[in-house]
């Protein structure tokens, strides 16, 4: 399935490449600072249109409204057609196409392709994760202490900030950097590959995560909502690490435990 899957990622990515030449089309405002272009809708169409055909009778959860997967059961496609549509409407070269696949609630294969940097991340469940069709592995960084971190803003949730905000603090207060860069798929990938020792975000959306937790747990990333359990998925709260131990320092901070 992944080689297919890349191979619709890049079609879709050709949507982008063009997109960052030519201008993104129309742009239109979802909700509190969340914006579609009509580039993520072309993008979305051909994805739809490539998976039906690819793979008939899967059904597709998709972020821009498009397939017919509802509830949480079964197995079905979890697609962002463009993660970081801020950047994109910006010209920040950080965004990226996301299809995972998940089944019974829990991401088991994903690609996350970034057009501009022309980077191709996969993994399928127990077979680990790939970058351009090499292997890559989390970092071994164990400790909060020096640990280069990503995250994002709940700035969908305004109601949240204070609560980011505390644990943001502390986590500044205890590791070695932090980058905010706008794509939460490209921030696990870029996990998953080592760039960084780890991300957390709150109130994020499935198709933000599905791909790319699916690329990180193959690289040996320890992938989590706050409290440790499976519910980052349709909960929004994720908090994914290099390792399991970091995981928990990480957790610790922000639920500010052992920290001021
Ligand atoms: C957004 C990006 C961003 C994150 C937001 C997401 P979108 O996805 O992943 O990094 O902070 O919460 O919504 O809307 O560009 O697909
Ligand atoms: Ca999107």
């Amino acid at each position: 399935m992944n080689p297919t899957l890349e191979k619709i990622a890049r079609k879709a990515g050709d949507l982008l490449k063009k997109a960052r030449l030519e201008g993104p089309g129309w742009i239109d405002q979802k909700g509190l600072n969340d914006f579609v272009t009509e580039t993520d809708k072309a993008c979305e169409n051909l994805i739809q249109a490539e998976l039906a055909h690819d793979f008939p009778g899967i059904p597709l959860m998709s972020e821009e409204g498009a397939g017919e997967a509802t509830g949480r059961e079964g197995a079905f496609f979890l697609v962002d057609p463009l993660d970081g549509t801020n950047n994109f409407v910006h010209g920040i070269p950080i965004y990226c196409i996301c299809i995972g696949f998940v089944e019974n609630g829990r991401p088991v294969r994903g690609v996350v392709y970034d057009p501009i940097h022309e980077e191709m991340y996969s993994a399928e469940d127990g077979k680990g994760a790939l970058l351009n069709g090499s292997p890559i592995h989390t970092s071994e960084q164990t400790s909060l202490e020096g640990a280069f971190l990503a995250t994002g803003f709940p700035f969908k949730e305004m109601g949240r900030l204070d609560l980011y905000t505390r644990g943001f603090k502390r986590v500044v207060l205890g590791s070695g950097g932090l980058r905010r860069c706008g794509s939460a798929a490209l921030d696990m990938c870029w996990t998953a590959a080592g760039r960084f020792d780890g991300f957390w975000e709150l109130g994020l959306k499935p198709w933000d995560m599905a791909a790319g937790s699916a690329i990180l747990r193959e690289a040996g990333g320890s992938v989590t909502d706050p409290a440790g359990g499976e519910g980052f998925l349709f909960g929004g709260d994720i908090v994914a690490a290099a390792t399991v131990a970091l995981n928990a320092e990480l957790r610790a901070a922000l639920n500010g435990e052992n920290r001021s």
